[in-house]
């Protein structure tokens, strides 16, 4: 039997100018379906976030505009600016007080005028309060998150300090994996 249990996957549909996304059954849904919510309201009229159209609580369901263009991923090509406009996203999703726990490319999208779009909120932290030591971290994640994936498709665009602080990142994050191997065993 495969692993894969498809209660757990979000259905999402794209429509010409709308995505729904249905929120898959569990425990932590209700969680992810209020923090993408919550997010969404946060980041309203900032340029690259889509907007909400309806949510249902009762449905675990959302309506947002659809960004036009293509996943990161999926692009065969870059604008030249894309990644200075990513990194000035990102500083405004946490100037609202929204930090996402991970960037995947494909939450990246590129759109038809090679400006930078950005989806999926359902794993994001928020700032709380003034001094909230959990967002000190939170923001350091997804600053994390912004350096590696401009690192794995645009190094040049890093600074000396950032991948100097990559590289220290990487390290720690391989002595950790390798201690988590190692207690496992
Ligand atoms: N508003 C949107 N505009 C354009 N593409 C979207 C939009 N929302 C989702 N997508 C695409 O659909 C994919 C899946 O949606 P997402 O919200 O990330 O759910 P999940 O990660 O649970 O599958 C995204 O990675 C993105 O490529
Ligand atoms: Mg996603």
């Amino acid at each position: 039997m495969s692993d894969l249990d498809i209660s757990k996957i979000n259905h999402v549909e794209i429509k010409q100018d709308r995505v729904i996304k249905v929120f898959a059954h569990g425990k932590k849904s209700a969680i992810r379906f209020n923090r993408e919510v919550t997010a969404l309201k946060r980041l309203a009229y900032i340029e690259g976030i889509p907007s909400l159209f309806s949510y249902s609580p009762t449905h675990r369901c959302i309506a947002i505009e659809r960004i036009p263009g293509t996943p990161l991923s999926l692009a065969d090509h870059i604008p030249d600016q894309f990644f200075a406009q990513l990194r000035v996203l990102i500083e405004n999703l946490l100037l609202c007080g929204v930090a996402r726990h991970s960037l995947p490319a494909r939450d990246v999208i590129v759109q038809p005028d090679g400006s930078v779009g950005l989806v999926d909120f359902e794993r994001c932290s928020f700032r709380h309060f003034v001094g909230d030591p959990m967002w000190w971290v939170a923001s350091k994640v997804a600053h994390f998150n912004l350096l590696r994936l401009i690192d794995s498709y645009a190094p040049v665009q890093l600074t000396y300090d950032e991948q100097h602080m990559l590289y220290r990142q990487y390290k720690w994050q391989n002595r950790y994996r390798n201690i988590r191997q190692w207690l496992q065993r």
